[in-house]
Protein backbone atom coordinates (compact mmCIF):
# COMPACT_ATOMS: atom_id res chain seq x y z
CA UNK A 1 0.00 0.00 0.00
CA UNK A 2 1.40 3.47 -0.85
CA UNK A 3 1.62 6.30 1.50
CA UNK A 4 -1.39 7.88 -0.29
CA UNK A 5 -3.61 4.67 0.18
CA UNK A 6 -2.51 4.61 3.95
CA UNK A 7 -3.76 8.31 4.39
CA UNK A 8 -6.17 7.55 2.68
CA UNK A 9 -7.43 4.36 4.79
CA UNK A 10 -6.68 6.59 7.85
CA UNK A 11 -10.25 8.23 6.73
CA UNK A 12 -13.17 6.76 8.36
CA UNK A 13 -15.25 4.65 6.36
CA UNK A 14 -18.18 6.47 7.30
CA UNK A 15 -16.86 9.63 5.92
CA UNK A 16 -15.57 8.29 2.73
CA UNK A 17 -18.91 7.36 1.78
CA UNK A 18 -19.51 10.98 1.48
CA UNK A 19 -15.75 12.28 0.23
CA UNK A 20 -17.13 15.78 0.65
CA UNK A 21 -18.02 16.34 3.64
CA UNK A 22 -14.95 14.69 4.51
CA UNK A 23 -13.71 18.12 3.81
CA UNK A 24 -15.47 20.03 6.54
CA UNK A 25 -14.55 16.83 9.24
CA UNK A 26 -13.84 18.68 12.40
CA UNK A 27 -12.14 15.86 14.29
CA UNK A 28 -9.84 15.03 11.09
CA UNK A 29 -7.07 17.67 11.85
CA UNK A 30 -6.48 20.25 8.94
CA UNK A 31 -2.45 19.05 8.55
CA UNK A 32 -4.03 15.47 7.53
CA UNK A 33 -6.43 16.60 5.67
CA UNK A 34 -3.87 19.02 3.14
CA UNK A 35 -1.15 15.57 3.47
CA UNK A 36 -4.04 13.45 2.11
CA UNK A 37 -4.83 15.59 -0.35
CA UNK A 38 -1.19 16.38 -1.71
CA UNK A 39 -0.41 12.67 -1.49
CA UNK A 40 -3.44 11.13 -3.68
CA UNK A 41 -2.82 14.06 -6.15
CA UNK A 42 0.76 12.62 -6.54
CA UNK A 43 -0.42 10.13 -9.04
CA UNK A 44 -2.83 8.89 -11.70
CA UNK A 45 -2.94 5.99 -10.08
CA UNK A 46 -4.13 7.21 -6.39
CA UNK A 47 -6.68 9.70 -8.43
CA UNK A 48 -8.10 6.91 -10.24
CA UNK A 49 -8.57 4.79 -7.86
CA UNK A 50 -10.03 7.43 -4.79
CA UNK A 51 -12.59 8.41 -7.25
CA UNK A 52 -13.97 12.03 -8.09
CA UNK A 53 -15.77 12.26 -4.57
CA UNK A 54 -12.74 12.52 -2.87
CA UNK A 55 -10.93 14.78 -5.63
CA UNK A 56 -14.13 17.15 -4.90
CA UNK A 57 -13.50 17.11 -1.18
CA UNK A 58 -10.18 17.91 -1.47
CA UNK A 59 -10.97 20.42 -4.12
CA UNK A 60 -13.40 22.00 -1.87
CA UNK A 61 -11.30 21.85 1.11
CA UNK A 62 -8.01 23.65 -0.40
CA UNK A 63 -10.55 26.36 -2.06
CA UNK A 64 -12.04 27.40 1.09
CA UNK A 65 -8.72 27.36 3.03
CA UNK A 66 -7.72 29.43 -0.04
CA UNK A 67 -10.56 32.12 0.00
CA UNK A 68 -10.04 32.47 4.13
CA UNK A 69 -6.51 33.64 3.19
CA UNK A 70 -7.23 35.95 0.46
CA UNK A 71 -9.94 37.25 3.00
CA UNK A 72 -7.79 37.68 5.26
CA UNK A 73 -4.77 40.21 3.38
CA UNK A 74 -7.63 41.88 1.36
CA UNK A 75 -9.32 43.36 4.89
CA UNK A 76 -6.18 43.24 6.93
CA UNK A 77 -4.72 46.51 7.85
CA UNK A 78 -0.83 46.81 8.01
CA UNK A 79 0.11 44.59 10.46
CA UNK A 80 -0.76 45.61 14.07
CA UNK A 81 2.54 46.61 15.85
CA UNK A 82 3.74 45.24 19.20
CA UNK A 83 5.18 46.75 22.41
CA UNK A 84 7.27 44.55 24.47
CA UNK A 85 6.04 43.75 28.18
CA UNK A 86 8.16 41.25 29.70
CA UNK A 87 11.54 39.90 28.13
CA UNK A 88 10.27 38.02 24.85
CA UNK A 89 6.75 39.26 25.41
CA UNK A 90 5.30 41.25 22.62
CA UNK A 91 1.76 42.42 23.21
CA UNK A 92 0.11 44.14 19.71
CA UNK A 93 -0.97 47.73 20.20
CA UNK A 94 -4.47 46.71 19.31
CA UNK A 95 -7.12 44.10 20.34
CA UNK A 96 -10.59 43.23 20.47
CA UNK A 97 -12.31 42.93 23.73
CA UNK A 98 -14.90 41.03 24.96
CA UNK A 99 -16.51 42.41 28.77
CA UNK A 100 -20.43 41.96 28.50
CA UNK A 101 -20.69 39.62 25.72
CA UNK A 102 -22.28 35.90 26.37
CA UNK A 103 -20.03 32.70 25.16
CA UNK A 104 -21.83 32.84 21.70
CA UNK A 105 -21.80 36.39 20.83
CA UNK A 106 -18.17 36.43 22.35
CA UNK A 107 -16.98 33.59 19.33
CA UNK A 108 -18.76 35.17 16.54
CA UNK A 109 -16.90 38.53 17.41
CA UNK A 110 -13.64 36.85 18.38
CA UNK A 111 -13.85 34.66 15.37
CA UNK A 112 -14.69 37.85 12.85
CA UNK A 113 -11.35 39.31 14.39
CA UNK A 114 -9.28 36.78 13.77
CA UNK A 115 -10.31 36.91 10.14
CA UNK A 116 -9.74 40.57 10.13
CA UNK A 117 -6.11 40.39 11.61
CA UNK A 118 -6.78 40.99 15.49
CA UNK A 119 -4.27 38.78 16.90
CA UNK A 120 -4.90 40.05 20.57
CA UNK A 121 -7.87 39.13 22.47
CA UNK A 122 -8.90 40.36 25.93
CA UNK A 123 -11.08 38.22 28.36
CA UNK A 124 -11.34 37.16 31.81
CA UNK A 125 -12.87 34.39 34.15
CA UNK A 126 -15.56 37.03 35.63
CA UNK A 127 -17.23 37.66 31.62
CA UNK A 128 -18.46 34.00 31.23
CA UNK A 129 -17.37 33.67 28.00
CA UNK A 130 -14.38 32.20 27.89
CA UNK A 131 -15.33 29.12 26.56
CA UNK A 132 -16.85 31.06 23.71
CA UNK A 133 -13.27 32.97 23.39
CA UNK A 134 -11.75 29.15 23.16
CA UNK A 135 -14.25 27.96 20.65
CA UNK A 136 -13.09 30.83 18.20
CA UNK A 137 -9.53 30.52 18.81
CA UNK A 138 -9.92 26.38 18.64
CA UNK A 139 -11.52 26.85 15.01
CA UNK A 140 -8.96 29.33 13.87
CA UNK A 141 -6.45 26.63 14.89
CA UNK A 142 -8.09 23.80 13.96
CA UNK A 143 -8.89 25.06 10.19
CA UNK A 144 -5.01 25.47 9.86
CA UNK A 145 -5.88 29.68 9.76
CA UNK A 146 -3.19 30.46 12.58
CA UNK A 147 -1.01 28.78 15.38
CA UNK A 148 -1.33 29.58 18.99
CA UNK A 149 1.94 31.58 18.50
CA UNK A 150 0.07 33.71 16.61
CA UNK A 151 -2.13 34.96 19.05
CA UNK A 152 -1.86 37.22 22.48
CA UNK A 153 -4.75 36.02 24.76
CA UNK A 154 -5.31 37.90 27.89
CA UNK A 155 -7.45 36.87 30.52
CA UNK A 156 -7.90 37.36 33.95
CA UNK A 157 -8.55 36.35 37.62
CA UNK A 158 -10.60 38.17 40.62
CA UNK A 159 -8.97 39.84 43.15
CA UNK A 160 -8.40 39.58 46.72
CA UNK A 161 -7.73 35.75 46.48
CA UNK A 162 -5.50 33.31 48.39
CA UNK A 163 -2.88 31.36 47.41
CA UNK A 164 -5.36 28.28 46.78
CA UNK A 165 -8.47 30.05 45.29
CA UNK A 166 -6.05 32.29 43.00
CA UNK A 167 -4.40 28.83 41.61
CA UNK A 168 -7.77 27.75 41.57
CA UNK A 169 -9.29 30.24 39.28
CA UNK A 170 -6.44 30.29 37.20
CA UNK A 171 -6.68 26.74 36.23
CA UNK A 172 -10.21 26.76 35.77
CA UNK A 173 -9.34 29.81 33.62
CA UNK A 174 -7.22 28.24 31.14
CA UNK A 175 -9.50 24.98 30.86
CA UNK A 176 -12.12 27.05 30.06
CA UNK A 177 -9.94 28.61 27.22
CA UNK A 178 -8.38 25.48 26.17
CA UNK A 179 -10.34 22.45 27.51
CA UNK A 180 -8.81 20.25 24.85
CA UNK A 181 -4.88 21.37 24.80
CA UNK A 182 -2.30 20.05 26.40
CA UNK A 183 0.27 22.56 27.10
CA UNK A 184 -1.94 25.36 27.22
CA UNK A 185 -1.36 28.50 28.14
CA UNK A 186 -2.17 32.34 28.12
CA UNK A 187 0.06 35.35 27.00
CA UNK A 188 -1.23 37.67 30.00
CA UNK A 189 -2.72 37.20 33.04
CA UNK A 190 -4.11 39.85 35.25
CA UNK A 191 -5.13 40.25 38.60
CA UNK A 192 -8.90 41.98 37.68
CA UNK A 193 -9.19 44.51 40.90
CA UNK A 194 -6.67 45.11 43.84
CA UNK A 195 -8.85 43.35 46.03
CA UNK A 196 -11.91 41.37 46.23
CA UNK A 197 -15.47 43.33 43.84
CA UNK A 198 -16.42 44.35 47.32
CA UNK A 199 -13.34 45.93 48.41
CA UNK A 200 -12.04 42.99 50.90
CA UNK A 201 -8.26 42.30 51.06
CA UNK A 202 -5.57 44.49 51.35
CA UNK A 203 -1.87 44.57 51.16
CA UNK A 204 -1.01 40.88 52.10
CA UNK A 205 -3.56 38.79 50.57
CA UNK A 206 -2.31 40.85 47.06
CA UNK A 207 0.77 39.95 47.69
CA UNK A 208 -0.13 36.26 48.75
CA UNK A 209 -1.98 36.21 45.11
CA UNK A 210 0.71 37.40 42.99
CA UNK A 211 2.63 34.59 44.47
CA UNK A 212 0.14 31.92 42.85
CA UNK A 213 0.51 34.11 39.42
CA UNK A 214 4.41 33.65 39.54
CA UNK A 215 3.46 30.08 40.36
CA UNK A 216 2.00 30.23 36.92
CA UNK A 217 4.28 31.80 35.44
CA UNK A 218 6.69 28.85 36.20
CA UNK A 219 4.38 26.08 35.12
CA UNK A 220 4.45 27.57 31.50
CA UNK A 221 1.10 28.45 32.11
CA UNK A 222 1.19 31.99 31.59
CA UNK A 223 3.83 34.32 29.06
CA UNK A 224 3.53 37.25 31.50
CA UNK A 225 1.20 38.63 34.16
CA UNK A 226 0.36 41.72 35.39
CA UNK A 227 -2.57 43.90 37.20
CA UNK A 228 -5.65 45.46 36.49
CA UNK A 229 -7.30 49.16 38.37
CA UNK A 230 -4.14 49.31 40.68
CA UNK A 231 -3.13 52.51 41.58
CA UNK A 232 0.65 53.36 42.99
CA UNK A 233 0.08 52.23 45.93
CA UNK A 234 -1.22 48.84 44.97
CA UNK A 235 1.63 48.25 42.32
CA UNK A 236 4.02 48.95 45.50
CA UNK A 237 2.74 46.22 47.10
CA UNK A 238 3.03 43.82 44.55
CA UNK A 239 6.79 45.14 43.32
CA UNK A 240 8.24 44.56 47.28
CA UNK A 241 7.78 40.91 46.70
CA UNK A 242 8.10 40.23 42.91
CA UNK A 243 10.05 38.18 41.83
CA UNK A 244 8.64 38.30 38.25
CA UNK A 245 7.71 42.08 37.67
CA UNK A 246 4.02 43.09 36.76
CA UNK A 247 3.96 43.52 32.70
CA UNK A 248 1.02 45.71 32.33
CA UNK A 249 -1.56 47.71 34.29
CA UNK A 250 -5.04 47.42 32.84
CA UNK A 251 -7.05 50.85 33.86
CA UNK A 252 -9.58 52.78 32.18
CA UNK A 253 -8.22 55.41 29.99
CA UNK A 254 -9.30 57.28 26.99
CA UNK A 255 -9.86 60.92 25.50
CA UNK A 256 -10.80 62.99 28.22
CA UNK A 257 -8.65 61.78 30.71
CA UNK A 258 -5.25 63.09 28.96
CA UNK A 259 -5.29 66.20 31.15
CA UNK A 260 -6.93 64.75 34.43
CA UNK A 261 -4.16 63.86 36.22
CA UNK A 262 -2.59 60.64 38.19
CA UNK A 263 -5.46 59.86 40.31
CA UNK A 264 -7.92 59.97 37.40
CA UNK A 265 -5.62 57.47 35.03
CA UNK A 266 -3.85 55.74 37.81
CA UNK A 267 -0.69 56.84 37.82
CA UNK A 268 0.18 56.11 34.71
CA UNK A 269 4.16 58.39 34.18
CA UNK A 270 4.77 56.20 37.62
CA UNK A 271 3.34 52.95 35.86
CA UNK A 272 5.99 53.54 33.60
CA UNK A 273 8.79 54.51 35.46
CA UNK A 274 8.88 51.35 37.21
CA UNK A 275 8.80 49.49 33.75
CA UNK A 276 4.74 48.11 33.59
CA UNK A 277 3.03 48.40 30.65
CA UNK A 278 0.16 51.11 30.99
CA UNK A 279 -2.93 49.93 28.73
CA UNK A 280 -6.31 51.34 28.42
CA UNK A 281 -9.46 49.62 29.01
CA UNK A 282 -12.67 51.51 27.36
CA UNK A 283 -10.79 53.26 25.25
CA UNK A 284 -14.32 54.42 23.37
CA UNK A 285 -15.71 55.00 27.00
CA UNK A 286 -18.47 52.21 25.88
CA UNK A 287 -19.80 51.46 29.67
CA UNK A 288 -19.73 55.86 30.44
CA UNK A 289 -23.05 56.39 29.59
CA UNK A 290 -25.32 59.28 27.93
CA UNK A 291 -23.66 61.65 26.10
CA UNK A 292 -20.56 60.19 27.63
CA UNK A 293 -20.48 57.16 25.38
CA UNK A 294 -21.15 58.81 22.06
CA UNK A 295 -18.63 61.80 22.30
CA UNK A 296 -15.79 59.77 21.17
CA UNK A 297 -17.91 58.26 18.32
CA UNK A 298 -19.60 60.74 17.12
CA UNK A 299 -18.66 64.29 19.26
CA UNK A 300 -17.43 67.62 17.88
CA UNK A 301 -13.36 66.87 18.36
CA UNK A 302 -13.01 63.52 17.07
CA UNK A 303 -15.28 63.81 14.38
CA UNK A 304 -13.39 67.41 13.09
CA UNK A 305 -10.55 65.66 13.39
CA UNK A 306 -11.22 62.37 11.90
CA UNK A 307 -12.71 64.10 8.68
CA UNK A 308 -9.19 65.83 8.27
CA UNK A 309 -7.72 62.43 8.02
CA UNK A 310 -10.50 60.58 6.25
CA UNK A 311 -11.04 58.19 9.40
CA UNK A 312 -14.00 58.13 11.89
CA UNK A 313 -14.12 59.75 15.25
CA UNK A 314 -13.91 56.39 16.80
CA UNK A 315 -10.86 55.40 14.89
CA UNK A 316 -8.77 59.35 16.33
CA UNK A 317 -9.88 58.04 19.88
CA UNK A 318 -8.04 55.33 19.22
CA UNK A 319 -5.09 56.56 17.41
CA UNK A 320 -4.38 58.81 20.32
CA UNK A 321 -3.98 55.86 22.83
CA UNK A 322 -1.74 53.90 20.30
CA UNK A 323 0.21 56.93 19.43
CA UNK A 324 1.33 57.22 22.72
CA UNK A 325 2.47 53.71 23.03
CA UNK A 326 -1.27 52.71 24.63
CA UNK A 327 -2.48 49.45 23.56
CA UNK A 328 -6.02 49.10 23.35
CA UNK A 329 -8.77 47.02 23.20
CA UNK A 330 -12.20 48.18 21.76
CA UNK A 331 -14.99 46.05 21.62
CA UNK A 332 -17.50 46.08 18.77
CA UNK A 333 -20.31 43.59 17.82
CA UNK A 334 -20.38 45.31 14.02
CA UNK A 335 -18.00 43.59 11.72
CA UNK A 336 -17.48 47.22 10.08
CA UNK A 337 -16.86 48.63 13.74
CA UNK A 338 -14.77 45.92 13.91
CA UNK A 339 -12.87 46.22 10.65
CA UNK A 340 -12.24 50.15 11.78
CA UNK A 341 -10.86 49.45 14.99
CA UNK A 342 -7.97 47.58 13.62
CA UNK A 343 -6.74 50.06 10.68
CA UNK A 344 -4.83 52.33 13.03
CA UNK A 345 -1.25 52.14 11.89
CA UNK A 346 -1.22 53.57 8.34
CA UNK A 347 -1.69 56.94 9.27
CA UNK A 348 -1.22 59.26 12.36
CA UNK A 349 -2.22 61.99 13.51
CA UNK A 350 -0.45 65.51 13.61
CA UNK A 351 1.13 67.38 16.36
CA UNK A 352 -1.88 69.71 16.89
CA UNK A 353 -4.13 66.92 16.88
CA UNK A 354 -2.79 65.18 19.62
CA UNK A 355 -2.45 68.08 21.47
CA UNK A 356 -6.25 69.40 21.57
CA UNK A 357 -7.47 65.18 21.87
CA UNK A 358 -5.01 65.63 25.15
CA UNK A 359 -6.26 68.58 26.45
CA UNK A 360 -9.71 67.18 25.78
CA UNK A 361 -12.00 67.10 29.32
CA UNK A 362 -14.50 65.71 27.90
CA UNK A 363 -16.08 62.29 28.61
CA UNK A 364 -15.61 62.94 32.03
CA UNK A 365 -13.45 60.59 33.52
CA UNK A 366 -15.84 57.86 35.72
CA UNK A 367 -15.35 56.82 39.11
CA UNK A 368 -15.01 58.83 41.91
CA UNK A 369 -14.66 62.28 42.77
CA UNK A 370 -11.99 62.96 45.21
CA UNK A 371 -12.79 65.49 48.26
CA UNK A 372 -11.46 68.32 46.58
CA UNK A 373 -13.65 67.74 43.90
CA UNK A 374 -10.97 66.19 41.32
CA UNK A 375 -11.71 63.77 39.19
CA UNK A 376 -10.20 60.28 40.27
CA UNK A 377 -10.47 57.04 39.16
CA UNK A 378 -11.81 55.45 42.12
CA UNK A 379 -9.52 52.85 42.14
CA UNK A 380 -6.72 54.17 44.96
CA UNK A 381 -9.98 54.04 47.18
CA UNK A 382 -9.73 50.32 47.33
CA UNK A 383 -7.97 49.11 50.51
N1 LIG B 1 -9.98 45.34 33.36
C1 LIG B 1 -11.23 45.74 33.48
O1 LIG B 1 -11.79 45.80 34.57
C2 LIG B 1 -11.98 46.15 32.24
C3 LIG B 1 -13.10 46.99 32.38
C4 LIG B 1 -13.78 47.37 31.22
C5 LIG B 1 -13.35 46.92 29.99
N2 LIG B 1 -12.28 46.08 29.88
C6 LIG B 1 -11.85 45.56 28.56
O2 LIG B 1 -11.84 46.63 27.62
C7 LIG B 1 -12.67 46.28 26.52
C8 LIG B 1 -13.26 47.52 25.82
O3 LIG B 1 -13.98 48.33 26.72
P1 LIG B 1 -15.58 48.38 26.78
O4 LIG B 1 -16.09 47.04 26.46
O5 LIG B 1 -15.91 48.95 28.10
O6 LIG B 1 -16.06 49.40 25.69
P2 LIG B 1 -15.41 50.29 24.52
O7 LIG B 1 -14.55 49.45 23.67
O8 LIG B 1 -14.85 51.51 25.13
O9 LIG B 1 -16.72 50.71 23.74
C9 LIG B 1 -17.55 49.74 23.14
C10 LIG B 1 -18.73 50.48 22.49
O10 LIG B 1 -18.26 51.27 21.40
C11 LIG B 1 -18.97 50.92 20.22
N3 LIG B 1 -18.00 50.92 19.12
C12 LIG B 1 -16.88 50.18 19.02
N4 LIG B 1 -16.20 50.49 17.90
C13 LIG B 1 -16.92 51.44 17.27
C14 LIG B 1 -16.73 52.15 16.05
N5 LIG B 1 -15.67 51.95 15.28
N6 LIG B 1 -17.69 53.05 15.68
C15 LIG B 1 -18.77 53.26 16.46
N7 LIG B 1 -19.00 52.63 17.64
C16 LIG B 1 -18.06 51.72 18.04
C17 LIG B 1 -19.54 49.54 20.46
O11 LIG B 1 -20.75 49.39 19.78
P3 LIG B 1 -20.90 48.37 18.51
O12 LIG B 1 -20.89 46.99 19.09
O13 LIG B 1 -22.19 48.76 17.93
O14 LIG B 1 -19.74 48.64 17.60
C18 LIG B 1 -19.77 49.56 21.97
O15 LIG B 1 -21.01 50.11 22.26
C19 LIG B 1 -13.71 45.37 27.18
O16 LIG B 1 -14.50 44.69 26.25
C20 LIG B 1 -12.82 44.52 28.04
O17 LIG B 1 -12.19 43.52 27.27
C21 LIG B 1 -11.58 45.71 30.99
Amino acid sequence: MGPERHLYSSVPASLRMKLPSWAHAPHISPEHKLLVCHETSQTDASRGSLGWGFQTACWQYSLRNMLFHLFTLSFTPTSVPTITIAPGVKMPLAGVGTWQYNATVAERVVAEALGLGYRHVDTALNYHNQDGVGRAIAAAIDGSRLTRRDLFLVSKIPGGLNHSAASAALETSLAQLFPKATGAYVDLMLVHFPATWAGAGGKAARQEEWSALEAFVKEGKARAIGVSHYCRRHLDDILEIATIRPAVNQVQYHVGMGAAGPLADDDMAYMRSKGVTFEGFSPLCGPCGGANATELISGALVSRIGRKHGKSGAQVALRWQVQQGIPVIPKSKDLAHLRENIDLFSWALDADDMAALSAATKPAVSGATSPGGEPVSGDCSVA
